[in-house]
């Protein structure tokens, strides 16, 4: 029987606390590192699409490199979080939308989806209807930057793990575990939020499911969609991806 991994109601009790927890990447420097990807390769290009935008934690940079940004996610409670929090940059344009399915009847010069976004299409034939959108909204001489997360990242950082932290408004439980088999990777997260009204915590519960995939076919899948990919990146850096990189950054553009 198939089983279901199906990524239902996520990023809604996360969305406060994401900042939070995330809050020991560099995402300025991830940014520009996106945009030292797409000068290495020559492509040019000032307007972006960020699949996947979160809560718009690289969109302050981007802007202030004279791009113009639209992010688009799935979850309205991380959209909200990313208008609220970049309310001082009018000109940021956030989104709901679903990456396997979107028509903003517009092309961009540079599309991006960064740090395991495309990982949370659980199925392949999700990942080629976001490859079918990227290709309908990429300009001609545009470049579309992906990264994945790879098993090696999982099996090191992510199998019968948890993570926790109890911090002054918000604490989060996050447990991992990983089948070699289904290549998913299930989280069960329960995140407490204090009530600053009455003080009390709020216990919200999100399973989330991510799949591995391997570099060979999400470079098929790229081709069949008539992209090509240039080049792949070990993790935030400019030494080319290996079999022990546990992320990979893609450098995409038009195959035909
Ligand atoms: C790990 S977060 C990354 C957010 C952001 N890119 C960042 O760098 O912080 C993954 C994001 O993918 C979004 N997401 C997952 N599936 C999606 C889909 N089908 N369409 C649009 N967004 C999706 C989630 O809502 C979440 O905001």
């Amino acid at each position: 029987m198939k089983e279901n991994f199906k990524n239902e109601g996520i990023y809604t009790g996360f969305a406060q606390g994401y900042d939070l927890v995330m809050r020991d990447v560099d995402f300025e420097e991830w940014a520009l590192h996106i945009l030292r990807l797409r000068d290495r390769h020559g492509f040019k290009g000032n307007r972006i699409l960020n699949l996947a935008c979160g809560t718009g934690v690289m969109e302050p940079t981007w802007l202030s490199k004279g791009l113009e940004v639209v992010g688009i996610d799935q979850s309205e409670e991380m959209v909200e979080e990313a208008r609220r929090k970049n309310s001082m940059y009018p000109t940021l344009d956030f989104r709901v939308g679903d990456m396997r399915d979107f028509d903003l009847e517009d092309r961009f010069e540079m599309i991006t989806c960064l740090y395991d976004s495309l990982n949370y299409l659980t199925e392949p034939g999700d990942v080629q209807r976001l490859f079918e959108c990227v290709k309908s909204h990429l300009s001609r001489e545009g470049v579309f930057v992906f990264d994945v997360a790879t098993e090696t990242n999982i099996l090191e950082n992510f199998t019968s793990t948890t993570y926790a932290e109890n911090l002054k408004e918000f604490a989060y439980i996050w447990e991992n575990g990983y089948n070699i088999k289904t290549k998913i990777c299930q989280s069960d997260f329960a995140f407490f939020h204090r009530d600053p009204k009455t003080g009390k915590f709020e216990r919200r519960t999100e399973t989330h499911y991510q799949r591995m995939y391997t570099t060979r076919n999400l470079t098929q899948w790229l081709r069949k969609q008539g992209l090509r990919s240039v080049a792949t990146y070990d993790g935030v850096t400019l030494e080319p991806a290996h079999s022990g990189s546990d992320r990979i950054h893609f450098v995409v553009g038009h195959d035909t």
